[in-house]
């Protein structure tokens, strides 16, 4: 939004409480403006509180040692951008649609670490330098392809995945106050459709996402990254 030339802001708040045009202009002017929730969150009036320790979060761990980096991605939009990725962690890639998550794992990371590991892929897309890609056996791209007939079972979901996450939204304080279980979350259901996605899918593997494992995501796409001994069974 800081790269926008203008930014129309609708609100003030969402649904029946929005509807009017708080302001238009530049982000300096709507970073300015005393009404705009929007302008008050990119100059930093307002901000999330840390992650919670207790809420089983873990705080990004800047200091790893074990990490996969990037640098240069410029395929499609992407401008030289440098990545940094920790290993033994759930890593995700989150960002608007059409920032280039898909482009970023898909087309240059993936292939990237493929070809470092001697494996056969498509010629990545454009960057300068990979660096740790020896400290992970292998890379594995995992697509939201469905297995089954119902777009609703994909790997991801078969694998159960899922439960954990659901499980991780019941456990925060809010929705322990609201009595939210796991189910409430399931706007994925668990999968109904395993059987037949059994059946269909060519193969099919158990993930064990235990905390070896690092996982870069985007919606779209999930990589899974694997450091050396972590369980595929
Ligand atoms: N094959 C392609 N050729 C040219 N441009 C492309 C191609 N694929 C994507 N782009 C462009 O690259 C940019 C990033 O797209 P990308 O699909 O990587 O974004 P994304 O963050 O994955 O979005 P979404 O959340 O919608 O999946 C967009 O401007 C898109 O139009
Ligand atoms: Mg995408």
């Amino acid at each position: 939004m800081l790269e926008a030339d203008r930014i129309l802001d609708l609100g003030p708040g969402a649904g029946e409480h929005g509807g009017r045009i708080v302001c238009y202009g530049t982000p300096a002017e709507v970073m300015a403006h005393p009404e705009s929730s929007t302008g008050a969150w990119l100059a930093g009036r307002r901000s999330l509180p840390p992650l919670r320790a207790s809420a089983g979060l873990l705080a990004p761990d800047r200091s790893s040692a074990e990490r996969i980096a990037l640098y240069g991605a410029s395929e499609h939009n992407l401008k030289r951008l440098d990545i940094e990725i920790p290993l033994r962690r759930l890593v995700c890639l989150t960002g608007v649609s059409g920032s280039g998550k898909s482009t970023l794992v898909q087309n240059v990371l993936y292939p990237a670490l493929q070809k470092a590991h001697g494996k056969p892929s498509d010629t990545p897309g454009a960057f300068e330098r990979l660096e740790g890609a020896e400290l992970i056996d292998a890379a594995v791209m995992i697509d939201q392809t469905p297995i089954g007939r119902t777009t609703r079972s994909n790997p991801a979901s078969y694998v159960g995945a899922f439960d954990e996450i659901r499980a991780r939204f019941a456990a925060e304080p809010e929705a322990r106050l609201r009595r939210y279980t796991a189910g409430r979350s399931a706007s994925i259901p668990a999968p109904a459709a395993a059987p037949r996605a059994a059946a269909t899918a060519s193969s099919t593997s158990r993930c064990s996402f235990s905390p070896t494992c690092t996982c870069v995501a985007a919606n779209a796409t999930a990589a899974a990254i694997v450091p050396r001994h972590c369980r595929f069974a």
